[in-house]
């Protein structure tokens, strides 16, 4: 991770780069990734020389700076201003082609060798980011590979998009085709929850504090849940999802690397590989989840029609882009247990789903009971040490104790201790995607994932991918839209006498918020 994060690689060394995108009509490229660039730019973190380049079916340099434009006054954390807009968009160009035409990357060879040329003839840093579906990736790699854009380990590098692969199987295989191309320290598999500050700030609360960590393990933890809740529902992204679903699209990735940065052993230091091995151990760790017990370990579930926000929303098979009998889930659930001294009989339980009852990314760690309670309760029931590292929205630490109330006698209550990032620091934390561009300019692998990275986690997720494709499911839709999804889920952390943490920490009104 690079200045902004908590090594202090920087860019400064990095006098050029041209950053290309494949892609560039798409979503993402407007959403995220020039929005990203554009708040780097008014950082001035980005280098002195460079060209944005994007690639697409349709467009011209004009069409292409007047899109941004509007993007980067939609989506920008910053909004836009003119004057910086019109310095920054002298950067940006648009290549028209299709990804199976060779020509495109011959064009695009001589539109490198002639910048370069005009910036004084040094190498520059060269960026090759694959906004693009799964299935065009392999095209892509090898044009950049026959018109010899892949050749140089320390400036060539290639940014792929999450999914990597739809399973164990097609990652191997596509990650066969990448590496055939380029080396893997040129490739930077992109899972956007590792850019985000708050996750970032995990490794900073395990390894920079001496309180916590000595409780992190299974002799004072009783259980883990890791909570990605989202309000919306598939949005325009129906024909994407119908061959992912929240498997797929979270699980494997982002809470599985939530779950990494919780679990992992402290690191030798923050180098790339460090960090990423400690990561693997986490998953490698993980206890097979057998064929006849995935009923027991995961819990699916697709939202009906319902209400988000007062309003009366459809179901999933309703949405645009979806089959009207989708047996695609939209909710998924797991049980998992990692088999190693640290973590040995303490659950991990993951849930994400869409149409939920509110927008919640947290995790919460449940500390055990005191071995013997002294004191009377004021509530019927007694909490044990809860710490709540809240993702989003309301980035924070939340730590829940027994305090005494005041007044007579001895009654216990339980309190809250918090720490909000928009109360300490006055200022909003970047973009996930900001971060990890910035990285990748720095050359900083830290943030991204690495190929064993990917294969451990998809071999995770793949039995319970195999049951559920095998076995569609009866119930589907077995959620409303706007709850806190199926009675499975529910019942998947009941059976161990446990229930989920759905209040976010936010809306507890024992947390009242201070700003
Ligand atoms: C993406 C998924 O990776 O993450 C989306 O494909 C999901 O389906 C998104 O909505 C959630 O990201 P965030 O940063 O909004 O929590």
């Amino acid at each position: 991770m690079g200045a902004r994060g908590l090594k202090m690689t920087t860019t400064s060394s990095l006098s050029s780069a041209i950053v290309t995108i494949f892609g560039a009509n798409g979503d993402l490229t407007k959403r995220k990734l020039v929005p990203a660039l554009y708040n780097l730019y008014l950082e001035k973190s980005l280098p002195e020389k460079l060209k944005i380049v994007g690639i697409g079916r349709a467009g011209s340099d004009d069409a292409f700076r007047a899109n941004m434009k509007a993007a980067v006054q939609e989506f920008s954390r910053s909004g836009l201003d003119e004057a910086k807009w019109e310095e920054f968009c002298q950067n940006l160009f648009f290549l028209v082609g299709v990804f199976e035409d060779n020509n495109l990357y011959s064009s695009l060879a001589q539109l490198v060798s002639d910048t370069e040329k005009s910036w004084g003839g040094d190498k520059s840093t060269h960026i090759y980011y694959l906004s693009i579906p799964p299935a065009a990736i392999e095209t892509v790699v090898c044009g950049l590979q026959k018109a010899g854009l892949h050749k140089d380990e320390v400036h060539d590098r290639l940014v792929v998009e999450k999914p990597f692969g739809r399973d164990l199987k097609s990652a191997l295989d596509l990650n066969k085709k990448i590496i055939n191309a380029f080396h893997e320290k040129q490739v930077y598999r992109i899972d956007h929850y590792l850019g985000k500050d708050t996750v970032q700030n995990i490794l900073a609360l395990r390894f920079a504090n001496a309180l916590f960590e000595p409780l992190w393990d299974r002799k004072f933890i009783d259980h883990i849940q890791i909570t990605v809740a989202e309000e919306v529902g598939v949005e325009a992204r129906g024909n994407f999802y119908e061959s992912a679903g929240a498997l797929r699209d979270m699980i494997q990735n982002h809470l599985l690397q939530l779950m990494c940065m919780v679990a992992m052993e402290p690191p030798v230091s923050f180098s790339g590989d460090e960090v990423r091995d400690k990561k693997v151990e986490v998953l490698k760790a993980v206890r097979s989840i057998r064929a006849d017990s995935v009923y027991k370990s995961a819990a699916r579930g697709q939202y009906g029609p319902g209400y988000s926000l007062g309003k009366p929303v459809p179901g999933y098979r309703q949405e645009p882009g979806v089959n009207a009998e989708s047996s695609t889930e939209t909710f998924a659930a797991l049980k998992l247990h990692i088999d190693n001294w640290r973590w040995q009989d303490v659950p991990f339980y993951l849930r994400t789903g869409k149409r939920l009852a509110t927008k919640m990314s947290q995790i919460s760690i449940q500390f055990r009971p005191v071995p013997h309670l002294l004191f009377p309760l004021a509530a019927d029931h007694f909490e044990p040490n809860r710490m709540v590292l809240n993702i989003q929205p309301r980035e924070g630490i939340v730590l829940r104790f027994q305090a005494k109330q005041p007044g007579k006698g001895m009654r216990l209550q339980t309190v809250n201790q918090s720490f909000y990032y928009q109360d300490q620091f006055k200022k909003q934390p970047p973009e996930a995607y900001e971060t990890l561009l910035f990285d990748v300019l720095a050359g900083d692998t830290t943030l991204f994932m690495r190929d064993d990275q990917e294969q451990v986690a998809w071999t995770v997720v793949q039995p319970v991918l195999d049951a559920w494709s095998s076995t569609p499911s009866a119930d589907f839709p077995n959620y409303m839209a706007g709850s806190w999804g199926p009675e499975t889920a529910e019942s998947l952390i009941a059976r161990d006498g446990r229930s989920w943490h759905s209040m976010p920490i936010s809306q507890d009104p024992r947390d009242v918020p201070t700003a």
